[in-house]
């Protein structure tokens, strides 16, 4: 083929050893139902209208991978809900209390502690505020 130069043996060689190898470096559980790994939010995230928390409220917002609490006096929190253990999305919320479906750790949704092992990190925080009536949750840093 003209104007095409056919790659020597050695280019394609050191090619390929640059070339990242997908799935070093991601945790041996499959993570996600479609085998991505979750991501925390590296955006402001608008998660809805204010009314969606009420005092004394706790809710997970599935697809956003983030949980809001609002405190008896109404203040916000909000956490990612990315596992602190293998990076699993944490898609169940009972009561005020976040369970992971890959090995079973437990979190305060309130404070982002762990409840129960293996996880040992508590969730990351994230900044959280209302703006113009709409919750807003922040990358956490
Ligand atoms: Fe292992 Fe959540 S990823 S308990």
């Amino acid at each position: 083929m003209p104007g095409r130069p056919v790659p020597s043996r050695r280019t394609v060689l050191r090619s390929a050893a640059l070339t990242p190898v997908a799935g070093l470096g991601v945790a041996a559980c499959s993570p996600g139902d479609d085998g991505a790994a979750p991501a925390r939010p590296t955006a402001p995230v608008d998660l809805g209208t204010d009314g969606e928390v009420a005092k004394g409220a706790t809710k997970l917002y599935q697809d956003q991978n983030v949980v809001v609490s609002r405190d008896d006096e109404g203040a916000l929190k909000a956490f990612s809900t990315v596992c602190t253990h293998a990076g699993c999305p944490i898609k169940k919320l009972e009561g005020t209390k976040l369970v992971c479906p890959c090995h079973g750790s437990e979190f305060d949704a309130r404070t982002g502690e762990v409840l129960h092992a293996p996880a040992t990190v508590p969730l990351i925080e994230l900044p959280v505020e209302v703006e113009q009536g709409r919750i807003v949750a922040r990358p956490g840093t």
